[in-house]
């Protein structure tokens, strides 16, 4: 029997060494007790050795599989390094099980997962911070508990949403401190450590006002989204002014190097804000299309590509630039040696729009008030990826990158700075046309030209990442 213990519950490096070693020794989970420090964890583990079956072939762990087993890691159920570990050793043989939702492991497992993810949203929209004297200064102090392993992931959300801000936010089992610039840990708390009384609601129109960047957003999209009865009673609201003014700036460099102190739990928060995306309705689209459809991609992808919006074929299967502009961009991508899979692609609306005729749904353009409506995903996308260098594909990504129209024709082929460049190389745009614009050209020698220099500014913009 082996014992495996991870220095902490949600230490996914710990369990993925730990996974990996048992693994090239072929060791069978039931050989395998995990535990944390020193409390046993998996209490399922079989009491007597088995022998070890003879070693399998060699073979790359699936990227489903590690993003499923970031998340379940930081759950609370006490089986879960054991069974991760199960599917692990499944998959060496049944190279295709993780993507066998009928299996009742990949079930559970994916249960999980949800569960996590949706305790992490529930930290991020139910904490609440009220103010205790620290010094000559005043640190802000929220008490939560979660239902799973989540804080330590969340972290660098909270340090985005309150950058500027010295606050503490305590937990049973841990305690995260920010004092403007470093991010420490302590141990866990009770409720009685935290100060009574009212959220305090100047850090509340903060944290709004940084999730709702001032200089975008559109006043009456976001008041519809909070129910009007709320609208007297709840601070945001007086803060609208404000917004309209532009006047709350974003404490930028704090953040990017938050980010870089923190790093590593980007996958989890970009699960956590495509789940979220999944319940979209800031605008009507949400209405008569399928689904969302968010963007995929490595979260950590330098390069990041920005189309319009999903087109039939898309919307039916979920994931972008899968009909025929996304045939069309594969084509041209491998011209140009870009590595698809390498990049984040994504859409400046998440549903499909179009005009039922018939039996057929014909694409309509999104309008402005949808484009800004939809603005929020690709803001959190982008600052989840921070890819080193952001592909406009047409009018309407170009639009929404820039917040003003933009001549495609002017501006294509060479390097222009986003509005939310922050300095750390993270604001760089190429534009260029749009796949579907070269579908749609009858002169099959101008067709050949256009493709020409479509692939001309995907090298371009490739060539530029370090
Ligand atoms: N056109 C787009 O802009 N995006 C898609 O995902 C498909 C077609």
């Amino acid at each position: 029997m082996r014992v495996v213990t991870l220095p902490q519950p949600d230490d996914f490096d710990a369990w993925r060494d730990a996974a990996r070693a048992l693994f090239s020794d072929a060791t069978p989970p039931e050989n395998v007790i995990w535990q944390v420090g020193d409390a046993p964890t998996d209490l399922f583990a079989a009491d007597e050795p088995t022998p070890p079956p003879p070693p399998g072939p060699a073979f790359t762990v699936p990227r489903a599989f590690l993003d499923l087993a970031r998340s379940v890691v930081l759950s609370r159920e006490p089986e879960r390094f054991a069974l991760l570990y199960t599917l692990l050793a499944r998959l060496r043989f049944e190279p295709r099980l993780i993507d066998d939702r009928a299996d009742p492991l990949v079930r559970k497992l994916d249960r999980f997962a949800k569960d996590v993810r949706r305790d992490i949203h529930k930290m991020r929209a139910f904490l609440r911070f009220r103010e205790a004297p620290d010094g000559d200064t005043t640190r802000y102090v929220a008490w939560f508990e979660p239902d799973h392993h989540i804080v330590r992931a969340n972290a660098a959300f909270f340090v985005n949403r309150f950058a500027s801000m010295r606050w503490s936010i305590l937990t049973p089992d841990v305690s995260l401190h920010w004092d403007g610039a470093v991010l420490s840990e302590g141990p866990g708390a009770t409720k009685a450590d935290a100060p009574e009384g009212d959220p305090v609601e100047e850090v509340w129109k903060t944290y709004y006002a940084s999730v709702f960047n001032p200089a975008r957003v559109k006043i009456g999209a976001m008041l519809k989204e909070m129910p009007r009865k709320y609208w007297k009673n709840m601070p945001e609201t007086a803060l609208v002014p404000a917004l309209i003014a532009g006047a709350q700036a974003r404490e930028s460099g704090m953040i990017a190097k938050a980010r870089e102190d923190i790093g590593g739990n980007s996958q989890i928060a970009w699960e956590a804000l495509r789940d979220e995306a999944k319940g979209c309705t800031r605008c009507p689209l949400y209405k008569p299309a399928t689904q969302t459809v968010f963007g995929e991609g490595p979260v950590d992808a330098a390069m990041m590509f920005v189309g319009e919006q999903p087109g039939d074929q898309e919307d039916l299967a979920g994931r972008p630039f899968v009909g025929p502009a996304g045939q069309l961009f594969d084509r041209a991508l491998g011209v140009a040696g870009v590595d698809r899979s390498r990049t984040y692609v994504t859409n400046a609306v998440k549903h499909f729009k179009f005009e039922q005729r018939g039996k057929r749904r014909i694409h309509a353009k999104p309008g402005a008030g949808e484009i800004e409506a939809c603005r929020w995903w690709i803001e959190q996308e982008r600052m989840l990826v921070r890819p080193q260098v952001t592909v406009a594909l047409g009018a309407t990504a170009a639009r929404s990158l820039f917040g003003r129209v933009v001549t495609i024709g002017r501006e294509r082929g060479h390097p222009m700075t986003l509005p939310d460049d922050q300095g750390d190389g993270g604001g760089t745009a190429w534009i260029t046309v749009h796949p579907s614009y070269l579908l749609r050209l009858p002169d099959k020698a101008q067709a050949e030209d256009e493709f020409a220099r479509f692939v001309e500014d995907l090298r371009g913009a490739w060539a530029t990442i370090g």
